[in-house]
């Protein structure tokens, strides 16, 4: 598959970098392309700029900061048709601290200035270093994705696979305030069993 990454620094590098492991074409970008050039690991990786992984990609992983989402949208140009992924949490920092939006979900936010792209959220609720050191797991850790299209959501869910996660469905797009920062979804890595008998309390 051919998949863009905006945003590819923590969480869009480690991501990307398991699903070119994984055999597909991963296109890195970033306002500062020139920056990105060890995320090339093969000939299925490149790095650009956000218009151009846009461009490149059926499938876009959106990781950047929340402050930024609109600077990243706007770069990227038309995303009419393809599935976004989003990994993004409502977080600004101010005076050298993260702190959460109040009442704010950027997976909501971005299907409302996106109506014509398959957003999916997924990769936002565990931190980077269990995305770094945990895939593939003989136990595999859940990954929770939700939105509003089934077929945008099966390539989500094989993506998710493809990373050496499980995905587990958390419903249509409404279900992100149970995986954004605040809900019990987000922050806890677990074992698929265990994640699927949360997912039947919850909804
Ligand atoms: N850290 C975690 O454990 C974690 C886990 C799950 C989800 N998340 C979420 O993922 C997002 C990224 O977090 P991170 O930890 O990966 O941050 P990070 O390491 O600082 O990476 C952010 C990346 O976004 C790029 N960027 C910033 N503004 C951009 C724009 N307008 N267009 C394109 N690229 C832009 C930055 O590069 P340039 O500045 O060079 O453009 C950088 O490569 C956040 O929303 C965070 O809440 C983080």
């Amino acid at each position: 598959m051919k998949i863009g990454v905006i945003g590819a620094g923590g969480i869009g590098g480690t991501i990307g970098t398991l699903w070119a492991k994984a055999g597909h074409d991963v296109f890195f970008s970033s306002r500062n392309p020139e920056k990105l050039s060890e995320l090339i690991t093969g000939e299925n990786t490149q790095v650009g700029t956000v218009a151009e992984a846009a461009k490149f990609a059926d499938v876009l992983l959106l990781a950047c900061y929340y402050s930024t989402i609109d600077e990243a949208i706007s770069a990227a140009g038309s995303l009419d048709g393809k599935t976004l992924i989003d990994a993004t949490n409502p977080y600004l920092r101010e005076e050298g601290k993260l702190h959460r939006v109040p009442d704010a979900s950027s997976g909501l936010e971005l299907a409302a200035k996106l109506p014509n792209t398959k957003v999916v959220k997924a990769y936002n609720t565990l931190p980077t270093a269990t995305f770094a050191n945990e895939a593939h797991r003989s136990e595999p850790y859940a990954v929770f994705y939700c939105g509003n299209d089934s077929e945008a959501k099966a390539i989500v869910s094989q993506l998710i696979t493809d990373s050496g996660f499980v995905g587990v469905d958390t419903g249509d797009l409404n279900q992100v305030i149970h995986q954004e920062p605040g809900g019990v979804l987000y922050n806890h890595p677990m074992p698929v069993e265990q994640a699927q008998k949360l997912i039947r309390s919850l909804i």
